[in-house]
C-alpha cells in the first residue's frame, strides 16, 4: 500500500486504449486502497475523460493541453515528490507522446511506461516507435488491449506472440518486456454513456444479491407504483452490473502485476 508509482501510458497511435488502460489502472489502485492522480496530456482532445465517477473526478484528474504549461508540470512534480500519490499520465497520440517523453527525459523520475498493444500488425510499428521515444532500457510494460477470450489470446494477438506455422515472427520475443492484458467489453462504453465507470456500474451487483435485488425492484416499482417499465429498467441495470462486475474482476486480477 501507498506505493508511489509514476506510470506513463503512452503510444504514438490514437484509439489503442491509453485512456481505457489509465482508467483500469486507476481502478485497480483504488480497489487496493491507493491514492492516485491522473494527468491527462492531450493537445488534440480537450474533452473530459475523467468525471462523474467515484473513481474519476476533478479531484484526481488534471487536464494539461500544453507541455509548456509549467504550472501543471510543477504540480505533477509536487505530487510525485509528495509520495502520497501514484501518478498516472495518460498521454495523447503523436506530438503529445514526443513532448511528454522529452519532458520526462529531463527528470530523473522513476517511470513505469505502459504501452497499449493492439491486435493489428500495422499498429506494432507505433509500439516500436513508442519504445524508441521512451528508450529501450526503461521500465516498460505492454498491455494487450481488447482481449475477447483469454484462452485464445495467442491467436487473437498472433502478431505479438508470433506463429511458427504461419511464419510470423514473435514481437514478444523480440522485445521481451513484461506484459498483461485488458479484456474487451462493451460495458466500458455502456457505463460511460450512463456517466459512470465500469467499476461504478459493477457496484450494484456487488452490494445486492440477485434475489434481494429482484424483490427490491418488485416492491419499489410493481407493488408501490405499478410501473412495469421502471421494474424492467432496474432489472436491466442489474444484469448489466453483473456483466460489468465480471470485467472488473478480470481487471483487478490482470492489473495486480502493475499496482
Ligand atoms: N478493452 C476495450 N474494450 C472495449 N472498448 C475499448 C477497450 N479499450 C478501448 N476501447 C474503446 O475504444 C475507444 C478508444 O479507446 P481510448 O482508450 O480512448 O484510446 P486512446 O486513449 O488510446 O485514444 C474508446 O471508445 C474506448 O472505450
Ligand atoms: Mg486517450
Amino acid at each position: 500500500m501507498n506505493s508511489n508509482n509514476l506510470y506513463c501510458v503512452m503510444n504514438t497511435k490514437g484509439g489503442v486504449g491509453k485512456t481505457e488502460i489509465t482508467k483500469a489502472l486507476a481502478y485497480a489502485l483504488a480497489e487496493n486502497g491507493e491514492k492516485y492522480k491522473i494527468y491527462e496530456f492531450d493537445l488534440c482532445n480537450s474533452s473530459y475523460n475523467y468525471e462523474n465517477s467515484e473513481y474519476f473526478n476533478e479531484d484526481v484528474a488534471i487536464n494539461i493541453s500544453n507541455t509548456e504549461d509549467m504550472m501543471n508540470l510543477a504540480k505533477l512534480t509536487l505530487d510525485y515528490l509528495d509520495k502520497e500519490y501514484n501518478i498516472i499520465i495518460d498521454v495523447g497520440g503523436g506530438a503529445d507522446a514526443i513532448n511528454v517523453s522529452n519532458m520526462l527525459a529531463k527528470t530523473n523520475f522513476q517511470v513505469k511506461y505502459i504501452i497499449p498493444v493492439s491486435k493489428s500488425l500495422k499498429s506494432l510499428k507505433n509500439v516500436v516507435e513508442t519504445i524508441e521515444l521512451i528508450g529501450k532500457d526503461k521500465e516498460i510494460y505492454f498491455v494487450l488491449n481488447q482481449v475477447v477470450d483469454p484462452k485464445k489470446i495467442e491467436d487473437e494477438f498472433m502478431f505479438f506472440y508470433g506463429n511458427k506455422k504461419r511464419q510470423i515472427t514473435s514481437f514478444k520475443k523480440q522485445f521481451n518486456y513484461p506484459f498483461t492484458s485488458l479484456p474487451y467489453s462493451v460495458f466500458y462504453e455502456l457505463s460511460d454513456a450512463y456517466g459512470m465507470y465500469i467499476g461504478d456500474l459493477a457496484k450494484l451487483s456487488q452490494e445486492l444479491d440477485f434475489e434481494t435485488a429482484a424483490n427490491q425492484f418488485r416492491e419499489e416499482h410493481i407493488i408501490k407504483n405499478n410501473d412495469v417499465e421502471g421494474y424492467e429498467q432496474s432489472f436491466a441495470s442489474y444484469l448489466n452490473s453483473i456483466d460489468a462486475n465480471l470485467v472488473t474482476k478480470q481487471i483487478l486480477s490482470n492489473f495486480s502485476v502493475l499496482v
